[in-house]
C-alpha cells in the first residue's frame, strides 16, 4: 500500500542496451540488470522527477492499473526507480554528481566492482579445461606479415643489480611464516608511495614527484597498509602519509580471514605478511581532466605503482604479488572510504619468501631467457 504514495525517481546510474534483440536496463551503481519491453523507457522517462506509483497509474491510463503497478514494483526491485530518502537514492545522486564529467563512460568503474572470483589455483587441468572456451587460445606473439625483419644487436644482460632485480621479479604465492621487519615495510612505503621531490608549476603549485610517473602529476593514488605479520607493528589497517612518512592507524581489527575476504577468497593471500590496498582519489585527476578517457590514466597510474612495488620488494629480497580480484565494497567500507570519491583499485602484497622446495620458481630461468614450461604450475 505504501508504495503508492512513496515518491520515486529514475536512477541516474542507469544505462540501456540491446543484446540478441532483447532490451536490458542496468543500474551500474547497484550492478543490477533486468530485461524489459521498450515501453519501460516511457515509464522511466515519466519518473524523471519525484512521482508516485499512483501518478503513474493516472498517467498511463491506457494500461490496466495492475500492469502499471507491477511494472513500477519491478523497477523498484531492480533499483531503476529509487524511493525518496533511501540510501540508494542518496548514493545515486552522489555518483551522478561526483562523476558528472566522466559519465556515462565512467559507469565501467561501478559496473565492474565486486566481480565474483573463483580461486582456480587448486583446480585440476581437466576441471579448468571444462570451463575454458573450447576454441584455441589466441596466439601470444604477433608477427607483421610482409614486414621487413630488422635484426637487433644480440640480447645482453649486464651484470648489474638493476637487471638482476628485473630478472628475479615474479609473482609469489607462498611465503615464509616469519614476520616482516617494520623497517622493510617502511622502505616499501617510502620508495613506492612516498613523495621523493617537488616540481613547481606556475599553474598548479608544488607538484609531487614519486618513483612512479602519474598523468599530469596528479597522483590520485593512496595506499593503506594491512599489517598481518609485521614485527613491531600491531596488526591492523593503516593509512600512509606520503609527505610526512608516517602511518595513521584506522583499526586494529584485522585478520588473515579478512585478507582472504578482501582478495575474493584467494587462499594464498592468507599467508602474506602485509597487504598494500591501493585506492584512487578521482577528483585529483578529474579536476584537471574532464574527459572520461582520463579514467584510464587513473588505472594506468595504479599499474605503475604496482610494478614499482614488485621491483622494490624483489630488490629487498621479499616475495611480492598483486591482485585485482577484490571485494571492493568490503574493503572500502573497512577503510572508511565511500567508493565514489575514493575507491580501491588494486592490491599488492608481500611476505618473506618461502624456502621450501614447493616454493621454487615454476619457470626455468637462464641468463636473459625465461624458458616457460607450461606443464608446470597454473596461472
Ligand atoms: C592486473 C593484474 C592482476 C592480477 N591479479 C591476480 C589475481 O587476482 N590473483 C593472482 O594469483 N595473480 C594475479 N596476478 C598475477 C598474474 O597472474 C601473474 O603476473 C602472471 O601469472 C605472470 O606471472 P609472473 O608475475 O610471475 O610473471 C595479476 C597480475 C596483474 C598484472
Amino acid at each position: 500500500m505504501r508504495m503508492r504514495t512513496i515518491p520515486l525517481r529514475r536512477a541516474r546510474c542507469l544505462f540501456l542496451y540491446w543484446r540478441d534483440g532483447q532490451l536490458f536496463f542496468h543500474n551500474f551503481a547497484k550492478r543490477l540488470t533486468v530485461s524489459a519491453r521498450p515501453v519501460t523507457c516511457e515509464v522511466l522517462d515519466f519518473f524523471d522527477r519525484w512521482r508516485t506509483a499512483q501518478d503513474a497509474v493516472t498517467h498511463f491510463a491506457n494500461y490496466s492499473q495492475g500492469s502499471v503497478r507491477s511494472v513500477v514494483a519491478r523497477l523498484v526491485d531492480y533499483r531503476l526507480l529509487l524511493p525518496k530518502g533511501s540510501p540508494e537514492a542518496t548514493e545515486d545522486v552522489r555518483i551522478a554528481k561526483e562523476w558528472s564529467n566522466w559519465l556515462p563512460a565512467g559507469s565501467f568503474h561501478f559496473s565492474t566492482k565486486d566481480a565474483p572470483y573463483v580461486d582456480r589455483s587448486e583446480w585440476s587441468v581437466a576441471r579448468l579445461k571444462a570451463i575454458m572456451p573450447k576454441t584455441p587460445q589466441p596466439r601470444f606473439v604477433k608477427s607483421v606479415p610482409g614486414g621487413a625483419k630488422v635484426p637487433l644487436p644480440a640480447r645482453t644482460f649486464l651484470d648489474s643489480e638493476f637487471i638482476k632485480v628485473l630478472m628475479r621479479r615474479k609473482t609469489h604465492r607462498r611465503f615464509s611464516k616469519q614476520k616482516l621487519p617494520l623497517g622493510t615495510v617502511s622502505q616499501l612505503l617510502s620508495l613506492v608511495w612516498g613523495v621523493t621531490g617537488y616540481r613547481y608549476s606556475p599553474r598548479f603549485g608544488n607538484l609531487f614527484h614519486k618513483t612512479s610517473p602519474s598523468a599530469g602529476a596528479r597522483h590520485p593514488g593512496e595506499v593503506y597498509l594491512m599489517a598481518l605479520r609485521v614485527k613491531g607493528l600491531p596488526p591492523g589497517l593503516y593509512h600512509y602519509h606520503p609527505t610526512r612518512h608516517y602511518l595513521e592507524r584506522l583499526s586494529t581489527k584485522t585478520s588473515r580471514r579478512k585478507a582472504w575476504l578482501y582478495c575474493a577468497r584467494q587462499n594464498f593471500v592468507k599467508n602474506a605478511a602485509a597487504l598494500f590496498l591501493m585506492t584512487a582519489v578521482f577528483r585529483r585527476t578529474m579536476w584537471k581532466y574532464h574527459l572520461a578517457r582520463a579514467y584510464r590514466v587513473v588505472l594506468l597510474d595504479a599499474g605503475h605503482l604496482c610494478q614499482t612495488f614488485c621491483l622494490v620488494a624483489t630488490w629487498l629480497g621479499l616475495a611480492p604479488f598483486c591482485t585485482a580480484a577484490l571485494k571492493d565494497t568490503l574493503i572500502e567500507k573497512e577503510l572508511g572510504i565511500d567508493g565514489i570519491r575514493e575507491s580501491v583499485l588494486y592490491v599488492a602484497g608481500v611476505g618473506l619468501p618461502a624456502t621450501s622446495a614447493r616454493a621454487r620458481p615454476r619457470f626455468a630461468r637462464s641468463a636473459g631467457r625465461r624458458a616457460a614450461d607450461p606443464s608446470k604450475g597454473a596461472v
